[in-house]
């Protein structure tokens, strides 16, 4: 069992988690992610490290509730533990030194990005932090950022805060005035895909990190499997990290949508 430390609400309808893992957060690196099963008839879902402390032991989730597993993990408290945690599984982010990276984060992919913009700020990049919402109420981790990045630039789709639009289009004129050697975007996969695109016309490398349905997380299953260059690749053991020119988008976003009707039929189970 793995005791929730703290549990905080962010936004509506996200959750911050603490989680005590003395072994997975020895070991935790930026861009890895976690498997979880809350209790015995539960289902293996992933989150993304947010943050982590060795010293201390514990791990911290960020997590929205979209379904079934992630609203029975938004209601636990303090006190009540996950019945399984295996971790950290994928391969760390890519970290460059001395360069400038832009690191844009959408919805609760701030929370993937988070500790990739520490990592790279650590190895002496310079890091420009671009990260969006459909609407304030819903920015999370502002502070956290703005303590990670040289620069944060804010965005919200209904102009609520920061600049009015998406985080596509701040990352567009970013593009047109100040040199950039790399772009990471992090967030639903329809963001990835248009934040990829804004990038190869400006000749720019673009890591993403794909959020296909995972299953056992060790490369075993298939479930996760997707095509970058005209190759298969398993997201968990290959990924999630890959090169956001060669992503097969049609593909991953059909993939995503494969379970819709099984998952309506959990949503509405008590
Ligand atoms: C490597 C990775 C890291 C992720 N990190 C985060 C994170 O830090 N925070 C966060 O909120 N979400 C994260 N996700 C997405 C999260 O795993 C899904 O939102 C969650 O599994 C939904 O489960 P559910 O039962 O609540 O919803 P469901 O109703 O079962 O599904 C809702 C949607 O979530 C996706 N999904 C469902 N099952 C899975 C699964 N087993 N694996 C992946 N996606 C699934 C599908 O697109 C589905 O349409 C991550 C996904 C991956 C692959
Ligand atoms: S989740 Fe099973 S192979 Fe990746």
């Amino acid at each position: 069992m793995f005791p929730i430390l703290e549990k905080k609400q962010l936004a509506e309808a996200v959750y911050s988690v603490v989680v005590e893992a003395p072994d997975i957060a020895r070991r935790a690196l930026a861009g890895q992610f976690v498997i979880l099963r809350l209790d015995e008839t539960g289902e293996r879902f992933p989150l993304t490290l947010c943050d982590w402390s060795a010293a201390e032991g514990w791990i911290r989730l960020v997590l929205q509730v979209v379904g079934r597993s992630t609203r029975k993990l938004s209601l636990m408290e303090a006190g009540e533990g996950i019945l399984d945690l295996v971790g950290p599984l994928g391969r760390p982010a890519e970290i460059c030194a001395g360069e400038h990276v832009v690191c844009v984060g959408g919805g609760v992919g701030i929370a993937a990005i988070h500790p990739i913009c520490r990592a790279l700020r650590e190895a002496g990049n310079r890091v420009t932090g671009i990260i969006g919402a459909r609407t304030d109420d819903l920015l999370i981790l502002e502070e956290e950022m703005t303590a990670v990045t040289d620069e944060l630039v804010l965005t919200t789709d209904d102009g609520s805060r920061g600049i009015a639009g998406r985080v596509t289009w701040a990352l567009e004129e970013l593009l047109k005035k100040d040199p950039v050697d790399l772009v990471i975007a992090i967030g639903p996969a329809i963001m990835m895909k248009f934040a990829s695109a804004v990038t190869r016309g400006y000749d720019v490398p673009t890591r993403v990190s794909l959020n296909s349905i995972m299953l056992d997380g060790t490369g075993m299953c298939g479930t996760c499997r997707c095509e970058v260059e005209g190759k298969t690749r398993f997201a968990c053991v290959d990924g999630p990290e890959f090169d956001g020119h060669a992503v097969d988008w049609g593909l991953l976003l059909s993939r995503l949508d494969q379970y819709k009707e099984e998952e309506e039929i959990a949503r509405s189970l008590p």
